[in-house]
């Protein structure tokens, strides 16, 4: 090879041509320093707070003045228009579209009311409207407001965490009326992602580990798990006061939070066609995404449902949390070189399958509910039965574990179907121990299966009054929202803020 020496010796024009370009590659790189610091000016203007309120603002709004840009795309998450195969950001009704949850969760609550969740712009509005905190007095606890509004924490300061959960959920309503938001995730001084709910920052300590060490990644996810998590309502510990906890103790798996709650001896509420003592989960979506292949490569959440993105040559942190599948060319594509098709078509596949299993597991709880209360119907005794209740028991939390987390069968697939395919196992054994009892008991044939094709059949059929508590709903809108909501605002009107920031 000959050095670039005897190369320009030989043709003279190459050195100039050498020159050429090396000037203008030196001017371009000058353009691109110079585009630099515009933009860190520009950053350094855009957060430029032009506000100032206190830590505990509850008033998404008012924060929005100081940074736009998240505001905006953080009110987005009011959008309601995205629909995919088995999420998406509209308000479905899940017992219209399967009734037979409401066989499988006769009894408690979500029997009466259960949509698919919105965005959190939605979180205060929708348990105000669910049938399942009816009116005033309301059967749940103000525990029920903890995942949804920035003026939780700022409740917690002034009335202390037990004082808080303390009462019914109608009591402290004039005080939630901002959903989810800033101050929820965001220290107001710094703006560093902070945790504001105790029940995770108590977890952490009981398993001997101190939040406030969990790295800038972790947090990330972090945040996200202080209500997208299994929890509880402990009542043992604090005078009768529903103590939100999280069961993980033992570990974050469906298999030992299942034994964590039978070591304690806790259920949600006893099935009135089997007698089970029924768990009910909530959403586990931090414990189960941990145990799949993105948590495993040290993805967290707000990588795919908030990724960077750029306006006005601003790069930030989008806001609008929904299903990553509306903005994958922003979300997956980041890491994955595969079209935006091909990318939903692997989501689909996943949730196609997941689905499968679950349809199978569904009609067996089902059945198995049913058989029990034959059971019952034909004189069976508490140790005939006892084995049977704690497998459907065991069957039914597996199931709800795996399916109540919406984005599990993307997130984690495999331990998603693992759990079901066990809790089948599970069903059908009861199912089999059932089959003998009631041929013992003479009943040699299949239990019937129950007209419960559309929703309002099957609450019929588990003695719904829904006519009642439609219209207690419909009288606590009317009434008690809107003196709640102009109590807060006169509330509000008092608050502290300024917009002298800078004088
Ligand atoms: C303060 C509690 C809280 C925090 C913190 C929180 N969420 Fe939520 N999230 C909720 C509630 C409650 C809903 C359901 C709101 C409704 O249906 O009215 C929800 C709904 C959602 C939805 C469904 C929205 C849709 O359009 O499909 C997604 C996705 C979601 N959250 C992801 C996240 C992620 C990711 C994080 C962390 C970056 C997070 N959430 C942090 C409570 C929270
Ligand atoms: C569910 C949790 C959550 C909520 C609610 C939330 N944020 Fe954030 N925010 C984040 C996360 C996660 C980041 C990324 C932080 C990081 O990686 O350093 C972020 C980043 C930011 C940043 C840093 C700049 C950027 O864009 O990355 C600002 C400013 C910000 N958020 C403002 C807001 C405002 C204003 C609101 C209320 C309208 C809000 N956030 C609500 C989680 C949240
Ligand atoms: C921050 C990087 C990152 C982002 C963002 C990301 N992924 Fe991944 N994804 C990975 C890594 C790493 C793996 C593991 C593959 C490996 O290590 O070989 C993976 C694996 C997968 C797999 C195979 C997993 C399985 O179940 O077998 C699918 C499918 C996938 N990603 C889809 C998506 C989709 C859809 C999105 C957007 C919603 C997305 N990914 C966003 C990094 C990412
Ligand atoms: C690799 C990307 C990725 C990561 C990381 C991720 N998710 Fe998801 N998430 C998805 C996808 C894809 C879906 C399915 C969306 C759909 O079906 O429309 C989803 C669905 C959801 C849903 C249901 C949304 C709906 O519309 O019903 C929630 C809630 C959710 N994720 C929360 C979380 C939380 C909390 C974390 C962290 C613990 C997390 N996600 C981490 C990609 C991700």
């Amino acid at each position: 090879m000959k050095s670039i020496n005897e190369y320009v010796q030989k043709h003279p024009f190459i050195g100039g041509v050498i020159f050429f370009v090396t000037m203008a590659v030196v001017f371009l790189l000058g353009l691109l320093a110079s585009s630099i610091i515009e933009r860190r000016a520009e950053a350094v203007f855009a957060y430029a707070p032009t506000v100032k309120y206190q830590s505990w603002e509850p008033r998404n709004e008012l924060w929005g003045q100081n940074y736009p840009r998240q505001y905006q795309s953080y009110v987005k998450t009011s959008d309601t228009s995205f629909k995919s195969f088995v999420g998406g950001s509209a308000m479905i009704d899940e017992l219209e579209r399967n009734p037979r949850l409401v066989v499988l969760w006769a009894g408690y609550g979500f029997a009466k009311d259960y949509n698919q969740g919105r965005g959190h712009y939605y979180a205060v509005t929708d348990v105000r409207n669910t049938l399942r905190t009816g009116g005033a007095p309301s059967p749940m606890p103000n525990t029920c407001w903890t995942c949804k509004s920035p003026d939780v924490p700022r409740m917690m300061e002034t009335l202390g965490v037990a004082g808080f959960y303390k009462g019914t959920l109608d009591q402290l309503g004039h005080q939630i009326v901002n959903p989810i938001g800033c101050a929820d995730c965001h220290d107001a001084a710094t703006m560093n992602l902070r945790i504001s709910r105790p029940a995770l920052i108590e977890a952490w300590q009981r398993a001997g580990k101190d939040i406030t060490q969990a790295s800038h990644q972790e947090m990330r996810s972090l945040v996200c798990a202080q209500c997208h998590v299994e929890y509880y309502f402990n009542k043992k510990v604090h005078d009768g006061v529903q103590y939100l906890t999280f069961p993980w103790d033992s570990g974050l798996s469906c298999y030992e939070m299942e034994s964590y709650y039978d070591q304690m001896g806790f259920s949600d509420w006893i099935h009135p066609i089997s007698k089970a003592p029924m768990l009910k989960a909530q959403h586990p979506d931090y414990e189960i995404f941990s145990t799949g292949i993105h948590y495993e490569r040290g993805v967290s959440c707000a990588d795919c449902h908030m990724p960077y993105t750029s306006e006005g040559g601003q790069k930030f942190t989008d806001h609008h949390i929904t299903s990553p599948l509306q903005y994958a060319y922003k979300s997956c594509q980041v890491c994955h070189r595969e079209e935006t098709g091909q990318l939903i078509k692997n989501v689909y596949d996943r949730q196609k399958k997941v689905k499968e299993t679950k349809q199978l597991l569904e009609d067996a709880l089902v059945h198995a509910h049913i058989e029990a209360g034959k059971a019952w119907e034909l004189g069976a005794t508490d140790i005939e039965m006892k084995d049977v209740l704690q497998d459907i028991r065991h069957a039914q939390w597996r199931w709800d574990f795996a399916v109540a987390s919406h984005g599990a069968s993307f997130h984690s697939p495999l331990e998603t179907n693992r759990i079901m395919a066990g809790a089948l196992n599970i069903v059908q054994d009861a199912r089999i121990k059932l089959a003998r009892l009631l041929a013992a008991k003479g009943f040699n044939k299949q239990v019937p299966w129950p007209d419960i094709s559309t929703k309002e059949k099957a609450q019929h059929f588990v003695g719904l009054n829904m006519k009642k508590l439609n219209a207690e709903k419909q009288q606590f809108i009317e009434q008690t929202v809107p003196d709640w909501i102009r109590r807060a605002a006169e509330r509000e009107k008092k608050y502290f803020t300024t917009d002298q920031f800078n004088e």
